[in-house]
């Protein structure tokens, strides 16, 4: 039987199990890739018990999301699920996530993950050695800085942390800011210290990670969508007997369904928490939305090339 460990996530494997390993770099409670991970691993552990085990390494204790796609092809681990912001020496593609202003709700994302193009895309990286098993929210992205941000022109000058995504990079220098990507282990520290001014992520982050006490405030900009694929070795899950790899999957797409439809609820709580700790959090008034809007929307022609017309047609037509 496998038996949950002090962590509730490290599974005792039993010899002769097949050990998945899922690494990730958020909280393991209070988040909603940390809590879908522990479901997943309770489902396997529960329905595969004797075949598979599945262990889950939250907070970088195992790799960054850098390091987790080389690991990935080693056969290291199995699992993974970095942002999609975060695949660009592997795919453009997924430049679609990362335009600004263009999912107006989870909703709209989950909308276009399930349409043709959105499920098309799950594939993209197989030539490279990934497959793509589903998209998992977390949530639309806001501001905060070291001073208070309410109209674009407030960021001039101010260096903020990104994601390694040359999307958020363009949107950064867009509203006369620099950018600095950095892994996500290191924000709370470059922001603490002055490395960088500001930060851009979602609600849970922004509470679980503590990022709200080292600065001035969060501005609810909405501006971006944080998600994740959900990604394994193509080689890894080819090698699967065919019955062990169809029960794993069904088990991914139950827990990715069941894990999406509960990702708002965790995001209003984490809103509520910052709040509660007496975070500041600033609402824009709709003219001040509409700067926003209209300063960072231009980036798209950037990346049109890249993404594919197309591509951003069905995203913008899944109900942005
Ligand atoms: C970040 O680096 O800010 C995020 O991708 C972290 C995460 O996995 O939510």
């Amino acid at each position: 039987m496998s038996a949950f460990g002090a962590s509730g996530a490290l599974a005792n494997c039993d010899d002769g199990e097949m050990v998945i390993k899922f690494s990730h770099v958020v909280a393991e409670k209070g988040h909603p890739k940390g809590e879908a991970a522990v479901l997943f691993a309770q489902r396997v552990n529960e329905e595969m018990n004797g075949t598979a085990c599945m262990e889950v390494y939250p907070n970088t204790t195992l790799y960054d999301d850098d390091k987790v796609m080389e690991a990935l092809l080693l056969g290291d681990v199995q699992i993974a699920a970095p942002s999609l912001s975060k695949f660009e020496a592997y795919t453009l593609k997924y430049r679609v996530f990362d335009l600004p202003f263009l999912f107006s709700s989870l909703d709209a994302v989950s909308g276009f993950n399930q349409s043709d193009t959105g499920k098309g895309l799950l594939t993209v990286m197989e030539d490279e050695g990934y497959t793509g098993l589903g998209y998992w929210l977390s949530g639309l992205k806001q501001f905060s800085a070291n001073k208070p941000l309410l109209v674009p022109s407030d960021a001039n000058g101010l260096k903020f942390r990104i994601q390694t995504s040359d999307v958020a990079d363009a949107m950064i220098q867009a509203i006369g800011g620099s950018a600095q990507k950095l892994a996500f282990k290191e924000v709370y520290g470059a922001l603490q210290t002055g490395v960088v001014d500001g930060q851009e992520n979602s609600w849970c982050n922004i509470y679980t990670q503590k990022f709200f006490e080292v600065q001035d405030g969060i501005t609810e900009t909405n501006h971006q969508v944080l998600a994740y694929l959900l990604v394994t070795s193509t080689e890894w899950l080819q090698g699967l007997e065919p019955e062990v790899r169809d029960q794993f999957v069904k088990i991914a797409d139950e827990v990715t369904l069941a894990a999406n439809a509960d990702v708002a609820n965790k995001e209003g709580a984490c809103r509520q928490n910052i709040v509660d700790a007496g975070g500041e959090i600033r609402e824009l008034t709709p003219e001040q939305r509409a700067e926003w809007v209209s300063t960072m929307k231009p980036v798209w022609e950037q990346f049109e090339a890249d993404i594919g017309k197309d591509v951003i047609d069905a995203a913008v037509a899944s109900g942005s």
